[in-house]
Order: C-alpha cells, then sequence, then structure tokens
C-alpha cells in the first residue's frame, strides 16, 4: 500500500543528503583532471572517441581492447598530445576471468578506478531462423556476460571506494526493432543491457551512478550496413549517420560532475531515427 501524508510527514534519518561538493563553473564541472576511466572497446570507433573525450578534459585513460592492438599506438598517442596518463590492456570481456584480473590490475596501477565506460560489443545480424545457436550465444556472450562482467567487478571496486561512476553502451536497437535488418538477438541483448543498467543505479545508490547510451547508427565499423544504409539516412530526422565526434560530449558529460545528479537514465543520441 503507498503512503499516506501521516507517514510521509516522518522524516528519514540523513534526508535530504547533502548536495555535492563540486564546482559551479560548467566547464570546470566537466574538467576530469586526476580521474581514472577505463574505456572498453577503445581501439576505434565510438569507444576511442570517447577514450579521446576524456584525456582532452584532462583524464587519465584506460584502453581495453580486444583484437585490435592499435589501442596501444593510439593510448600513447593521446597521452603525449594530452599530457594525461594512459595505459592499454587487451580483455575479451566475454572471459570473467580476465575482466575480474584487469580490473585489480588498473586499479593497481593507477590507484583507483572513477568511471568505467562498458562500451564493447558486437553483432551478427541476421534473422533468428537463419542464425546459428553459436552466432547467439556469441553475441551473448559479449553483449550480455561481457557488461555482466565489467558491471560486477567494476562494482565491486566502487563499493569498497565509496564511489563510482559506470556508463554502458547500449544502442537504440534496445528501444525498437530495427528496419530493414532482422537482428532480434542483437536487438535483445541492448535491450538487456538498458534495463540492466537501470536497476544497477537502484542497487548502487548508495556508492556509485550508472547511465546508459543509446547510439542510433554512428558511421564506424558497426554502423549501418551498405544494404541498410538508405533506409538509415530515411529514418534519421537528420538524414544522416553520426560522426563520432558527435558523441563526445554526452559520455564527458555523462563521466563528469556536470552530470551529479543524473543516475538510471538512458540516453537516446539517434539524430531522430526512434522519432516516428
Ligand atoms: N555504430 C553504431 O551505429 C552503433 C549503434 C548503436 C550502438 N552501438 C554500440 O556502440 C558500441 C561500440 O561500437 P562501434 O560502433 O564503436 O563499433 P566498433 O568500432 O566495431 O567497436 C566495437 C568494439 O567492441 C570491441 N569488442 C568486440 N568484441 C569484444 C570482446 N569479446 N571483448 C572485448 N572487446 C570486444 C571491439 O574490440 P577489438 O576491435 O579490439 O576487437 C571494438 O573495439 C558497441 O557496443 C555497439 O553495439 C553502435
Amino acid at each position: 500500500m503507498s503512503m499516506n501524508f501521516e507517514d510521509c510527514g516522518v522524516v528519514r534519518d540523513g534526508f535530504p543528503r547533502p548536495f555535492p561538493n563540486t564546482p559551479s563553473n560548467v566547464l570546470e564541472q566537466f574538467r576530469m583532471d586526476s580521474k581514472v576511466v577505463v574505456v572498453t572497446g577503445a581501439s576505434d570507433g565510438i569507444g576511442l572517441a570517447v577514450a579521446e573525450a576524456i584525456a582532452e578534459a584532462g583524464g587519465n585513460v584506460v584502453f581495453w581492447y580486444n583484437s585490435n592492438d592499435v589501442a596501444i599506438q593510439r593510448s600513447q598517442e593521446i597521452a603525449t598530445k594530452h599530457n594525461v596518463k594512459t595505459s592499454a590492456y587487451k580483455v575479451d570481456v566475454s572471459v570473467s576471468t580476465q575482466v575480474q584480473e584487469t580490473i585489480a590490475q588498473v586499479v593497481k596501477e593507477f590507484g583507483k578506478l572513477d568511471v568505467f565506460i562498458a562500451n564493447a560489443g558486437m553483432a551478427i545480424s541476421k534473422p533468428i531462423l537463419e542464425q546459428t545457436l553459436e552466432e547467439y550465444r556469441k553475441q551473448m556472450s559479449v553483449n550480455v556476460d561481457g557488461i555482466v562482467h565489467c558491471s560486477k567487478y567494476a562494482g565491486e571496486v566502487f563499493q569498497r571506494q565509496g564511489f563510482g561512476n559506470l556508463i554502458i553502451t547500449s544502442s537504440m536497437s534496445g528501444h525498437i526493432v530495427n528496419v530493414p535488418t532482422d537482428q532480434p538477438v542483437y536487438n535483445a541483448t541492448k535491450a538487456y543491457v538498458t534495463h540492466f543498467g537501470k536497476s544497477l543505479a537502484r542497487e548502487w545508490r548508495e556508492f556509485a551512478r550508472v547511465n546508459v547510451v543509446s547510439p542510433g547508427f554512428f558511421d564506424t565499423k558497426m554502423g549501418a550496413s551498405p544494404s541498410a544504409i538508405n533506409e538509415a539516412y530515411r529514418m534519421a530526422a537528420l538524414g544522416r549517420q553520426g560522426h563520432t565526434k558527435e558523441i563526445k560530449g554526452l559520455y564527458l558529460y555523462l563521466a563528469s560532475d556536470a552530470s551529479t545528479y543524473m543516475t538510471g537514465s538512458d540516453v537516446l543520441i539517434d539524430g531522430g531515427y526512434v522519432l516516428p
């Protein structure tokens, strides 16, 4: 039964909580100096743009990559260019032990973990009737298990520290059924991680914020395929895919003290694709 006015009049110890001790100047709120941020899938695409954004704001970035070891070179270039500390680790997020061990190594190397950006993902875009169970399991292992592994082990650090910030890259495909490409498994993996992230925002309310980013089509390896690209242009109100530079500000906002009152949100950034 819901509360009545008499019940609501009872003051709870410790409430309201204090406002955060953050700058009032908005550009200062966006500064990431001395913060330690892990980005998974950081070699290229959205993850690389996000890693750049963090470094441009003064933050230290830990690049996680799976197969594309250009991440090592890019992390060094970004460290030099922006005078921040970076590092690169090879981690398959679908293997829980690799995730657990690498998070421990990051904390040992950097002394703490402020933000974990669980961005790695993959798709085998096929109808379920044409998809093998191995292909189904592969997508689940990266897009679902991978996010769960990263969240669980980053969350343990956040709880121990008493602070932390998790950002999950989901997709507009967790909101809508894509056309013309039938890809029910990919869509469902993204719906899972969106709701998982919201649920963690409540579970971790005493020590960490959790938010979800749901991109529409961005011009990366995982962007619209040649056979679907014209439909992607037609569906997006802005008539094009996004450039990765156009997503940097959103991740920086969520990673920084500019968003201290934001948790449990799922932010669509899709050029108006899901409007109709
Ligand atoms: N581009 C879009 O239109 C779009 C739209 C909605 C959502 N997204 C999401 O955005 C995220 C980033 O994708 P992107 O567009 O930037 O494409 P991308 O450049 O292909 O990035 C995907 C990244 O995931 C990493 N990855 C794949 N399997 C992995 C594994 N088992 N362990 C660790 N890392 C793994 C890849 O690492 P390696 O290259 O090192 O193997 C790669 O860096 C994904 O979660 C994707 O679902 C993209």
